[in-house]
C-alpha cells in the first residue's frame, strides 16, 4: 500500500525534522542558483499528478505545480467543474480510476475523511492539500520559517533546536492550528491558544494533538493576553475558514478583540524578539496592517516557504515512496 500524508500526525519526529532539513537545502541550493541532484531534478519526468481541489487556493496550488514541474513531472489541476466527481461519480469510483493513471493525488476537499478515503482506495500516496482537520504541507512551510527565524542551537540530537519555543495561536482552532500543534509536540514546542467561548479545540482533536506527547506543552485560554506572554510567535489565521461563510456574521462578532495587534503583544508581555506568522489568506480583522506588514512579520517567507516544503514532501512520499531521510 502507498504511504499517504493526511496530517502531520502520520510522521515521526525524524521525519518530519528531515522533511524541514531537506527543504531548507533544496532551497538554499535553488536560490543560490544550483540545481538539485540529478536523480531528483528529472525524477518524475514522464509522470503525471493529479491535483483535485474542491476549493480555492493560491499558495498551495501555485507551490505544488511549481514543485512538480522542478522535479520534471506533469500537474493535472482538476477542479470540481471539470470532473465527475460529486455529481456523476463516487468518490470510491474516482479514486480508484485516477490512481490508476497517475503517482500521485494531492488532494484538497472538505472532510477530513473525503480525503481519507481516497487514500483508503488510492493505489498511489494521495497528499492532504488541506480539509477541516489539518493542513500538513502548512505545517511543513511553518516549521522551516521557524527554523529560519530561530535558528537555535541546531540540535544536538540532529533535530532543529527549536526545543522550549513558545508559540501563541490567537484566533481560531481551525486546521491549521491542529497540525500546527502536533508538530509542536514533535519540536518540542509549547502551544498557547486563545480563542472566543465556544470556539475551542474540539475535544476529539485535543486527544489526537496530545496522544503523542505529555499535553502539558498545550494550553488554553479566551484571554489573547494570556495566550501571549512569553510567546516568540504570535500566529493567526483567518476566523472564517472556507466552508464556514454562512457563519461569518456571528463568527466576527465572536472573534472581537482578537485582532493581533502590537498593543495586544506588549500588553500581554509576548518576549522581545516576538514573530508573526499566518498562513494566509488575510483579513484585516485578524491582524493589523501595522504587525502583518511590518518588521515582525514572517508571512512573505512562510509563503515562499510553500514551495520548498511541498518539493521536499514530494520528494520522501512520491520520489522516494514514503522513505523520509
Ligand atoms: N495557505 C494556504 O494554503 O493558502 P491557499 O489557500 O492560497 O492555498
Ligand atoms: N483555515 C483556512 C486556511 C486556508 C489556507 C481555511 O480552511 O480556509
Amino acid at each position: 500500500a502507498p504511504r499517504h500524508l493526511l496530517s502531520i500526525a502520520d510522521l515521526s519526529t525524524p521525519e518530519l525534522t528531515s522533511l524541514i532539513r531537506n527543504a531548507a537545502s533544496h532551497k538554499t541550493t535553488l536560490k543560490s542558483g544550483g540545481s538539485l541532484p540529478n536523480n531528483l531534478t528529472s525524477s518524475l519526468l514522464g509522470q503525471t499528478l493529479a491535483m483535485l481541489f474542491t476549493k480555492r487556493s493560491t499558495r498551495t496550488r501555485v507551490s505544488t505545480e511549481a514543485a512538480i514541474a522542478r522535479l520534471g513531472g506533469h500537474a493535472l489541476f482538476l477542479s470540481p467543474g471539470d470532473i465527475q466527481l460529486g455529481v456523476n461519480e463516487s468518490l470510491y469510483d474516482t479514486s480508484v480510476v485516477i490512481s490508476s493513471m497517475v503517482s500521485a493525488i494531492v488532494a484538497r476537499v472538505d472532510k477530513h475523511e473525503e480525503v481519507a478515503t481516497m487514500a483508503k482506495h488510492s493505489t498511489v500516496p494521495v497528499i492532504n492539500a488541506l480539509c477541516d482537520l489539518a493542513h500538513p504541507l502548512q505545517t511543513v512551510a511553518d516549521f522551516l520559517t521557524i527554523h529560519e527565524a530561530f535558528p537555535g542551537a541546531g540540535g544536538g540530537s540532529g533535530g532543529l533546536g527549536l526545543e522550549g519555543l513558545k508559540i501563541a495561536w490567537v484566533g481560531d482552532a481551525n486546521n491549521v492550528l491542529f497540525d500546527l500543534a502536533i508538530g509542536a509536540a514533535k519540536l518540542g514546542c509549547t502551544v498557547s491558544v486563545a480563542t472566543p467561548k465556544g470556539y475551542k479545540i474540539p475535544a476529539a482533536m485535543r486527544d489526537v494533538i496530545t496522544s503523542s506527547s505529555s499535553s502539558a506543552f498545550l494550553t488554553e485560554t479566551n484571554t489573547p493576553e494570556e495566550a501571549v506572554k512569553g510567546a516568540d510567535i504570535i500566529v493567526t489565521d483567518t476566523w472564517i475558514s472556507m466552508g464556514q461563510e454562512s457563519d461569518k456574521k456571528a463568527r466576527l462578532k465572536a472573534f472581537e478583540g482578537f485582532q493581533v495587534t502590537k498593543e495586544l503583544a506588549e500588553r500581554g508581555g509576548a518576549n522581545e524578539g516576538w514573530k508573526f506568522m499566518h498562513c494566509l489568506p488575510r483579513h484585516q480583522e485578524e491582524v493589523s496592517d501595522e504587525v502583518f506588514y511590518g518588521p515582525r512579520s514572517l508571512v512573505f517567507p512562510e509563503a515562499e516557504n510553500r514551495l520548498w516544503s511541498v518539493l521536499s514532501v514530494l520528494e520522501g512520499f512520491v520520489v522516494n515512496k514514503g522513505k523520509i531521510v
